[in-house]
């Protein structure tokens, strides 16, 4: 599959089987994450893969109840362990990083035929508790991981000329 289709295709996914996710499979999206770019390098990140039953469900629970979370057979929440630098443009580094790796993580899952859901709604204090995550280190997104047990969703999308302009802004 090229980066093209898996762009286009790819659909969250908030409904998984009953299936493991193969260890070599699972290698693989965490690579996609350690390959994504950072600002300077720096890599200040940490994933952590959880698969224990209680544990995934509550973390479902910290997302407001969001049950699909813990019907996964895995859930990757993903942190920014340096949370007070910025870039000069003024965005919060952490945040940026880990969503890019996030993002290569949940192509690559789908090219491998699993389902991925973007959680950003979640409590964070909560979350940090459940999983022993230190106070300076923020969660920035979750996501379960697993083989879809549904369609992929229809797409809507606003058209190019409503998000795109030329030489200034429109
Ligand atoms: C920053 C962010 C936060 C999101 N939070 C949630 C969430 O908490 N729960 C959920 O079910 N979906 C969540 N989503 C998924 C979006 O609803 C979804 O990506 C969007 O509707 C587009 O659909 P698609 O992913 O199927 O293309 C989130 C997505 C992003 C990028």
């Amino acid at each position: 599959m090229d980066v093209s289709a898996a762009v286009r295709q790819r659909s969250s996914v908030r409904s998984y089987k009953a299936m493991d996710v193969e260890e070599d499979k699972l290698k693989k999206i965490l690579e996609a994450a350690r390959f994504s770019p950072s600002a300077s390098n720096r890599q200040e990140w940490k994933f952590i893969v959880v698969k224990n039953k209680e544990t995934k469900r509550k973390l479902a629970k910290a997302a407001f109840g969001q049950s699909f979370i813990g019907e996964a057979p895995v859930v990757i929440v993903a942190c920014g362990t340096e949370s007070k630098s910025f870039m000069a443009c003024g965005q919060p580094t952490h945040t940026v990083d880990v969503s890019i790796a996030c993002a290569y993580m949940i192509l690559q899952a789908y090219e491998l035929g699993l389902g991925t859901c973007w959680i950003g709604a979640f409590k964070e204090d909560e979350t940090k508790k459940i999983l022993n995550i230190p106070d300076h280190v923020r969660v920035v997104a979750m996501t379960p991981l697993g083989y879809p047990d549904q369609p992929p969703s229809q797409k809507f999308r606003k058209s190019l000329n409503q998000i795109v302009c030329f030489e200034k802004y429109e």
